[in-house]
């Protein structure tokens, strides 16, 4: 299904500008700057749709592609960080909230972590609202190139750890990195699964 074309079809900024969800949908959240455009370009090898940057806060609406009318790929905007002003910044983050706990159609939310910082304060918090509304959720930790192989394999071990009682998570906890490629086929491989065909 990542074989078809991404096209951008919608931004929001406000809930009721959602599209109609007649899409199986999957979600991209986390942080400022975890990523969450990068792999979005990757998994589709389409590189450019999404817009990426280094200066985080880049994304500031909840934008929606269509992949091959299959599936919508949701790029979120990040979250605990921005240039942005803290009222904006706040009702980007509502915004978030609203999304990942009412959407309807959507299968599943990939829960972006650098691999460097782990999860911080609000993934937690991300995490504890998508138990309440049962929203299924896994975790990816990116930019696995920068950092050591056993770093990485910890801060795994350290999440799963975290993670074992929540009852919306779900396992594996894949490793990526949009910049070498690694991860990415098998990502690709479990998120297949949602499309509609
Ligand atoms: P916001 O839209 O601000 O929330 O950020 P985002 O999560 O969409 O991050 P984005 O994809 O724009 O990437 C942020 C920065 O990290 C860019 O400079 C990317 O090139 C870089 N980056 C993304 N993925 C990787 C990776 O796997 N490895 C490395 N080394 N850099 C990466
Ligand atoms: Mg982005």
């Amino acid at each position: 299904v990542f074989r078809n074309k991404l096209t951008f079809f919608a931004a929001a900024k406000v809930s009721s500008s959602f599209p109609p969800p007649d899409l199986p949908e999957i979600a991209f959240a986390g942080r400022s700057n975890v990523g969450k455009s990068s792999l979005l370009n990757s998994l589709t090898r389409q590189w450019g749709v999404a817009r990426t940057s280094d200066k985080p806060g880049l994304t500031q609406t909840i934008n929606f592609f269509n992949l091959g009318s299959k599936l919508c790929l949701v790029d979120l905007p990040g979250y605990g960080f921005a240039y942005a002003k803290e009222e904006v910044k706040e009702s980007w983050e509502e915004l978030v909230k609203e999304y990942v706990s009412t959407r309807e159609g959507l299968k599943r939310v990939c829960l972006l972590i650098d691999t460097k910082w782990g999860m911080k304060a609000r993934d937690h918090e991300l995490v504890e609202l998508m138990e309440r509304s049962k929203t299924k959720y896994q975790i990816v930790l990116t930019k696995t190139d920068l950092a050591f192989p056993v770093d990485v394999a910890r801060r795994a071990m350290q999440i799963e750890e975290s993670l074992k009682t929540k009852k919306s998570a779900l396992q594996p906890l894949m490793m990526v990195s949009s910049k070498t490629g690694a991860g990415i086929r098998s990502l690709r491989t479990v998120l297949s699964n949602i499309s509609r065909f």
